[in-house]
């Protein structure tokens, strides 16, 4: 007697080991570069005497703000203010996470006027609870939150106290990282989270090592050993200060290696030109902050 048996083999793919790149909707606040300029320098990216195209850095940031409202982000806007041309960098003066906003103090004198313009759009705005730090806090400048811990850089921007004014501010668990490299003088332009945290799955992020030093590095080894590193190109160009929504990146278009391991790793790459706002030491998520409901 014969009978067939057919097998069925489980397929190996990638989903075994790759969780499903899911996206949720984001609610992001800009800051139009109406009035943005290189005027001063607080950072090794800033040149004041660099030729810079202000009409061409308005152009890439409106299409930046396109390809978030093409992917069904809402976007809210605050108006800028003349004599502030850091304000574009929105993701510098506040950290929202679960509902709670902390504000920003800036350490340069130059952009401290900024802190107060977005704590009056929080209380206008739904949060009338805003809580202003004592200590020099450059909110999501230097604070990332992966969805159960808000990694927190210091050494260039940030004090490290006010690392525990975040805790206990927003109540949940702060990790301190030490940035060591004054190019990567904030912890988003060396590091992004690229899906959050869930009961099933550790938060995913891409960082590059060098920024670190040697004790954080093996912190984030220890926390995220699945990340994506990044190479000395991919910082250079600020290819890691990029926006996720869990499934799609919004990435500087230079960053080619970190594009194709994101593209490996189940995202979708959404390249921009930042050219212009580069000149200021700024990419696409220095632009964007995050308000988490
Ligand atoms: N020129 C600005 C500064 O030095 C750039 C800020 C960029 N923002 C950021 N989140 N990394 O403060």
């Amino acid at each position: 007697t014969t009978s067939t048996t057919t097998l069925v083999l489980p397929v190996p793919s990638a989903a075994v080991s790759t969780p499903e790149r899911r996206r949720t909707t984001r609610h992001y606040l800009v800051c139009e570069p109406r009035h943005f300029a290189v005027e001063y320098s607080i950072n090794p990216w800033m040149d004041p005497s660099a030729p810079l195209d202000t009409d061409l850095a308005l152009a890439q940031w409106r299409a930046l703000v396109e390809v978030y409202e093409a992917l069904g982000h809402r976007v809210s806007r605050i108006a800028p203010v003349p004599g502030l041309p850091d304000m574009v960098f929105a993701a510098n003066s506040g950290t929202v996470v679960r509902g709670r906003v902390l504000g920003a103090r800036f350490r340069a004198p130059q952009r401290a006027a900024e802190a107060d313009h977005f704590r009056t759009w929080f209380q206008a705005n739904g949060h009338p609870r805003v809580v202003m730090p004592t200590r020099v806090n450059e909110a999501e400048g230097d604070f990332a939150w992966t969805g159960d811990l808000l990694l927190a850089g210091t050494g260039f921007r940030t004090d490290p106290a006010a690392h525990a004014e975040a805790q206990e501010v927003l109540g949940v668990p702060v990790v301190s990282l030490s940035l060591v490299d004054p190019a990567y003088y904030h912890l988003d332009t060396a590091l992004v989270v690229l899906s959050e945290a869930t009961p099933d799955h550790r938060a995913h992020i891409a960082y590059y090592p060098e920024a670190f030093s040697a004790g954080s590095r093996e912190a984030l080894r220890t926390l995220y050993p699945d990340a994506i590193l990044a190479t000395p190109e991919d910082a250079a160009c600020l290819g890691l200060n990029a926006v996720s929504d869990g499934h799609n990146v919004v990435v500087p278009r230079e960053a080619t290696h970190l594009s194709a391991r994101l593209t490996e790793s189940g995202y979708t790459v959404h390249p921009v030109d930042i050219s212009e706002l580069r000149k200021s030491g700024g990419g696409p998520k220095c632009c964007t902050l995050e308000i988490r409901a």
